[in-house]
């Protein structure tokens, strides 16, 4: 299974005939001006920026969503400029625009592209109403680090459900064709490396070895260049010395030379006048020279290009051919998104805000993002027949904005369901729900209501507790060095739990949390994540049991923040951990005690496994995989084997479950990761129902890049696991001949 067998993008064949005509009759000072975003968000645009638009200095603007304003730039850009080229109006719309769908760290954990592409295109649709044709998403940053707080924005930890995940959103954005009315140009962003910023410190400098970017960091980019994504932004971050935008070795010979990127580059925000903060020039005439030289097309939001470029172009420092390259690429998406023909947008020709069918999708998205981590003694789903009383307890359960995630500029919390009124909806008269906040907001430190929550909690049946973080404490600039539930709410647990009833934790987070000390004080644990606009009826419907949960956690839970970074595809190393020696405390992994005789890779005072494992998520069935098999044992280079289970739901609920492959290669030019997610679907099966699930595998799926950068597949041993986790033992084996004998 590959992340790249998407179909790609229909471009116009005339696109780039018609951008080389018009290139020829532009000025250089024209040209430099296409290569400009500016910012059109304060006062009223059209009066400000009307004088550059007229002199066609501007190629982009960024941050306008009232679609008057956006017409009235457009007209004077098309109508007043000396060529009348039309404008990129870029947003963020990361995940939604005016219906908000679970963070992506959320929707990665659906492991369900269609419903991220559904999210995109609807996203899309709701953007381009109001005259938005370009987005910056996917973020495609594998994230290992939850102290980042855009691990929030990102699908997690794993190359293969990164890139497949991106792949379908970039679809999502862009359509069969970027002419189509609703389609919007789609950024794979933040090239590359950001996400392993140093101790999760947002816009901290980054070291990753060649072999690692190739194998781990490039891959999800590689699968959107090849689904057909129109830009790529660059990172804030520095790249083992050079900060990623004025970095040549990834822009150019990489994402050009290797791989056949014909979208443009953008700077993120004033990254290229930052290189100068770096320490990599010495003022912005340089750093607009080291850009351009490495690669970037159009600067966000800064004026290094304006101000620089034809200056450089005179000395003889910037070629115009490379002026040329740039704008060619940025008017040829301007004709393939058929701006030249229609500048305008009409809202009346596409649906209106929140419909029905998007308010839908976003139901949907939420529910299969929820990860049911822990469901003592079934706990779970409530059983309406069987409570009178339901304490609903915490900072988010009624928090409309929270509830949302990081990210959404354009989103409207009036639009959302919160849990608690999807509770009360579900139960009408038949259940007492008494709410009890119990905190101002997720970081208080105030405990005065905690005797009310407690006591509330005794007089009720059953106890939900809506914790977690609310959305400023994730996203961009907003990393943690401590990822325990913030302020009180852990003394709120406790208190709560005194009551002696049976207590259902719902978190809503924007990344992994250190949840070590509550997992033991509660009896059911829900991650929704932040999940949207529709988050409470999703919940609701898993609380209460009309669906069964089905996420999978898209990145892994350590019980300590000293366990990061903590990810299923680690190393070997050569003396790893001995399961033997686990210790389990209450049937849970609390340690592996390390004696001077150990000599192997433990922390001395925490076990090496994690909280909870990549792939990770609980049903309120009972799958059970057996019979994993190989079709050959052997395998030519060039070949396909398959891989199956059987795969049965012993329980007594219909549900869906994520089935998962991983493989492990066991000996390599390079050292390979334990395990490496291969492939994954999902399988709805009816109680009692058995199904053989299977997988083709191409040999070309189990390519890495080696010493010397070039990918290749090794002939040899390779280890298959089929199952409902990462944490799996089911494993079989095959291996790989460069000819039959
Ligand atoms: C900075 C962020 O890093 C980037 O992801 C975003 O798209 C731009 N700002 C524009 O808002």
């Amino acid at each position: 299974m590959t992340a790249t067998s998407a179909d790609t993008l229909t471009r116009r064949p005339e696109a780039r005939e018609r951008a080389q005509a018009l290139l020829s009759e532009m000025t250089l000072a024209e040209k430099i001006g296409q290569m400009s975003q500016v910012e059109a968000t304060h006062g009223y645009a059209p009066d400000y920026l009307a004088e550059r638009l007229r002199a066609g200095d501007i190629g982009s603007v960024i941050n306008n969503v009232d679609v008057g304003i956006i017409n009235e730039l457009q007209r004077i850009a098309v109508e007043e400029s000396r060529l009348g080229i039309p404008l990129l109006i870029g947003r963020d719309v990361i995940h939604g625009f005016k219906t908000i769908f679970p963070i992506p760290l959320g929707q990665g954990a659906t492991w369900n592209p269609e419903l991220v592409e559904e999210g995109a295109r609807v996203a899309a649709r709701e953007a381009a109403k109001c005259g938005v044709n370009w987005t910056f998403a996917p973020m495609i940053d594998i994230s290992r680090d939850p102290r980042w707080g855009r691990i929030a924005e990102s699908f997690g930890e794993c190359v293969l459900l990164t890139s497949t995940l991106g792949v379908a959103m970039v679809k999502g954005f862009q359509g069969d064709s970027l002419a189509t009315n609703g389609s919007i140009a789609a950024c794979a962003k933040h090239f590359a490396g950001y996400g392993a910023v140093e101790s999760g410190r947002d816009y901290a400098t980054t070291n990753i070895p060649d072999t690692k970017l190739r194998n781990v960091y490039f891959r999800p980019f590689n699968a959107a260049v090849d689904a057909g994504v129109s830009t790529v932004m660059t990172s804030f971050s520095d790249l083992n010395g050079v900060p990623a935008t004025g970095n040549r070795y990834i822009l150019t010979e990489v994402l050009r030379g290797e791989w056949d990127f014909d979208g443009f580059v953008v700077s993120d925000w004033d990254s290229i006048r930052q290189l100068q903060i770096h320490g990599l020039t010495e003022n912005d005439r340089e750093s607009a020279c080291e850009a351009v030289d490495a690669g970037v097309d159009m600067e966000m939001a800064g004026d290094a290009f304006s101000g620089n470029l034809s200056g450089l172009v005179e000395e003889g420092r910037v070629s115009e051919a490379r002026i040329d390259a740039a704008v060619m690429k940025i008017l040829t998406l301007k004709f393939d998104l058929g701006l030249f023909e229609n500048p305008y947008t009409d809202p009346e020709s596409l649906p209106g805000y929140a419909s029905e069918p998007a308010l839908e999708a976003a139901r949907l998205a939420a529910l299969q993002s929820c990860v049911l981590l822990k469901n003592n003694a079934r706990a779970l789903p409530l059983d309406t027949g069987a409570v009178s009383s339901l304490a609903v307890i915490g900072p988010l359960a009624d928090a409309p904005y929270e509830q949302l995630g990081t990210w959404i500029f354009d989103g409207d919390p009036d639009l959302s369901v919160t849990p608690l009124t999807a509770i009360r909806d579900f139960v009408g008269e038949d259940v007492d729900v008494r709410y009890v906040r119990a905190m101002q907001n997720s970081r208080s430190r105030d405990t005065a209501d905690f005797d009310v929550a407690a006591s509330t909690a005794a007089q009720c049946d059953a106890v939900l507790l809506f914790l977690g973080e609310e959305s400023i404490l994730s996203g961009e600039a907003h990393s943690r060095a401590d990822i325990g539930l913030p302020g009180a709410q852990e003394e709120l647990v406790r208190r709560v739990r005194a009551a002696g009833k049976p207590v259902i934790a719902v978190i809503l987070a924007g990344r992994p949390l250190t949840l070590s000390d509550v997992v033991g004080e509660v009896d059911a644990i829900l991650y929704a994540w932040h999940p949207g606009t529709m988050g409470g009826p999703a919940i609701a419907d898993l609380l209460f049991g009309i669906e069964s949960p089905s996420g999978k956690l898209p990145a892994t839970f350590p019980r300590v923040v000293g366990q990061i970074p903590i990810y299923y595809s680690q190393k070997n190393g050569g003396k790893p951990p001995n399961r033997d020696n686990v210790v389990h405390i209450d049937d849970i992994e609390a340690f592996a005690p390390q004696t001077s005789l150990g000599m192997s890779a433990f922390h001395l005072d925490t076990c090496f496994t994690p909280l909870f494992p990549f792939g990770h998520g609980l049903s309120y069935t009972n799958f059970v995989y057996e019979n994993v098999r190989v079709s050959d044992d052997e395998i030519e280079l060039g070949g396909t084997v398959t891989i199956s289970a059987e795969l049965s739901n012993r329980g007594d609920v219909e549900a869906e479950e994520v089935v998962q492959l991983y493989t492990r290669d066991l000996v390599g030019s390079i050292t390979r990761p334990v395990k490496e997610l291969k492939g994954f679907r999902r399988e709805r099966l009816r109680p009692g129902e058995t199904r053989t699930v299977s997988f083709d595998l191409h040999t070309d799926d189990l390519t890495f890049s080696g010493r010397d950068g070039r990918r290749v597949v090794e002939p040899g041993l390779f280890h298959a696991w089929i199952g409902g986790s990462s944490d799996i033992d089911l494993h079989t084996a095959f291996r790989i001949v460069a000819s039959r004998s």
